[in-house]
């Protein structure tokens, strides 16, 4: 059986954003220790803005883990002598909320598809740089592609729970903007950048 976030991606990650990712380990290192803060961010800001819909049960723990793996990233860079400083966001984040809907209650059902899209194309990055990764990152990153690879299962569970409906439909919608975006010219490179 394939993997969820296979079969939600609708394009891998071209060979030319692998090959200026092991040229760039340093900034791919820090926006990925700021991609981890930012799903923990995520995780908390939806408890919040939806008390009623219970998510605290499994966006709590979700949370929490993102955090163990933001000090698990700084702890790496440190290891390696990169240093930890805020960078300009690229757009990827910003141009999938962009395309979810701004009325509920649709609006959730897209951040949900957005969340799940997201750590699957962490999943499918992991996967296509461990080989290519000296050990110590090779084993870290080979750590994380499993624990992203249930988040991306986790949104679609919420998305299926809490209304009860298939996912399928909005989801290919989204997918295909994703798909654009990281196959499109990008100027900045990031974890989640295009080309
Ligand atoms: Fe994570
Ligand atoms: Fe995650």
């Amino acid at each position: 059986m394939s993997n969820t976030w296979e079969t939600i991606l609708s394009s891998p990650t071209p060979k030319a954003w692998i090959e200026k990712a092991l040229d760039s380990l340093e900034i791919l290192l820090i926006d990925h220790a700021h991609c981890e803060k930012k799903a923990a961010t995520t995780a908390i800001s939806l408890i919040h803005k939806y008390p009623h819909f219970n998510l605290a049960k499994s966006l709590s723990p979700l949370a929490r883990e993102e955090l163990l793996h933001f000090e698990q990233v700084l702890r790496i860079m440190n290891k390696l002598g990169f240093k930890y400083k805020n960078l300009k966001s690229g757009k990827y984040a910003k141009t999938l909320y962009d395309s979810c809907s701004s009325k509920e209650p649709e609006r959730l059902k897209d951040t949900f598809i957005v969340c799940s899209l997201i750590e699957a194309r962490s999943c499918e990055r992991f996967h296509a740089l461990i080989p290519h990764l000296p050990p110590m990152l090779k084993n870290f990153y080979s750590k994380l592609y499993e624990a992203e690879a249930r988040h991306c299962d986790l949104y679609l569970d919420l998305y299926t729970t809490t209304y009860n409906e298939d996912w399928s439909q909005r989801l290919s919608h989204i997918s295909a903007i994703e798909s654009d975006f990281i196959n499109k010219k990008d100027n900045l490179f990031r974890f989640h950048s295009g080309l």
